[in-house]
């Protein structure tokens, strides 16, 4: 017998088909599984009442009045989502250079937390710490001059303001908080003063890795807090989301922020950074929660709209890859179509 023959044999005997012969045998042995509770909801919160606006660039998602919003909430709670993320959408006459509206403890976000949390108490909600939302330029942080005399986001005038929010979210109710900003030192500084206040139970999803991405336009549009819109003297968030072309530097961040007391980990946006969660998974042991952001949503529901994809085949792949690469949780704009189009069940 020559080589050829032997090779040739072996691949008779190994046939990895078997294993993908019938559906059955496909379920048993599927490597990813997919639950109802790795599902975390965004949800868009606006004033008013009775009032659900839609949002152009991001089809099929919506912004809640708080009465709304709790509906929504009691909706996608009885589907089995219990994890949610609030974003407020601020009165461009509340916004300045300080945020101060970030800290009032009856600002949107806060009367949001605490309606959502009497009408419905069995559910998680986690608001997200950064300034966005709340500041004039839509950047993350306070700009201010440093000794160079360069216009920069000031991290430690930051870090101060985002302590106060952090505080006005749990006192709120609210049962973590998910810092956005990227600022340096922020989650061990939002650890320390919620500890302070007797907020130790209190958890921190921190953003650890937080990418300078595109893909996070549509997000903007809903919210307002685009930064190219307004005539800004810093044009875009290089300054403190990481670089895209790096991903040991994520293996940094990660680390300070388990050292700085973070609960969970999140890595934004998804898809293009699969990499990256499959990294930290092996470093780390930790709980990995991967945020696939508007862009990602938008892109695959438009795309579906022009009937060139099957938006519910596509999502579903793409929670499974999520899955795949080491997050134990997704943050998605899609969990209850999830649910209602029978992707899981
Ligand atoms: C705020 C924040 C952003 C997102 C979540 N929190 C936008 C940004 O950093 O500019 C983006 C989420 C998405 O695109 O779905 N810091």
């Amino acid at each position: 017998m020559n080589n050829d023959l032997d090779i040739n044999s072996l691949n008779q005997i190994i046939r990895l088909r078997r294993n993908r012969s019938t559906d059955w045998i496909r379920e048993m042995v599927a490597e990813t599984r997919l639950f109802i509770s790795d599902l975390i909801l965004p949800i868009f919160i606006i004033e008013g009442s009775n009032t659900k606006q839609s949002i152009k660039e991001l089809p099929g998602v919506y912004r809640f009045s708080v009465d709304l919003a709790i509906k929504h909430i009691k909706y996608a709670s009885s589907l089995g989502i219990k994890v949610f993320m609030l974003f407020p959408v601020i009165d461009a006459n509340l916004k300045n250079n300080q945020a101060t509206e970030s800290y009032n403890e009856n600002n949107l976000l806060c009367r949001a937390i605490k309606a959502i949390k009497s009408a419905v108490p069995d559910i998680g909600l986690i608001s997200d710490i950064a300034l966005d939302p709340y500041t004039s330029h839509g950047h993350d942080g306070i700009i201010a001059k440093n000794n160079y005399g360069r216009l920069v986001i000031d991290n430690d005038l930051t870090i101060e303001i985002l302590k106060k929010q952090a505080l006005a979210y749990v006192k709120a109710g609210c049962d973590g908080v998910s810092p956005s900003d990227m600022m340096d030192g922020r989650i061990l500084a939002i650890r320390k003063f919620l500890d302070q206040n007797a907020y130790q139970d209190s958890l921190i999803f921190s953003y650890a890795a937080k990418y300078s991405s595109s893909l996070y336009g549509p997000f903007r549009k809903a919210v307002g807090s685009n930064v190219e819109n307004e005539n800004n003297l810093i044009s875009d968030k290089k300054t403190y989301q990481m670089d895209y072309r790096n991903a040991s530097e994520a293996i940094l961040e990660v680390e300070n922020d388990i050292k700085e007391g973070a609960d969970v980990i999140i890595i934004k946006p998804g898809i293009f950074y699969m990499d990256v969660i499959s990294k930290i998974k092996h470093k780390f042991i930790c709980p990995i929660a991967s945020y696939q952001v508007s862009g990602e949503y938008a892109m695959l529901k438009i795309a579906s709209e022009h009937g060139i994809i099957n938006f519910n085949e596509v999502f579903k792949e793409s929670l499974y890859c999520l899955k795949r690469a080491g997050a134990n949780s997704i943050i998605t704009y899609g969990a209850i179509e999830a649910i209602e189009n029978n992707i899981i069940s």
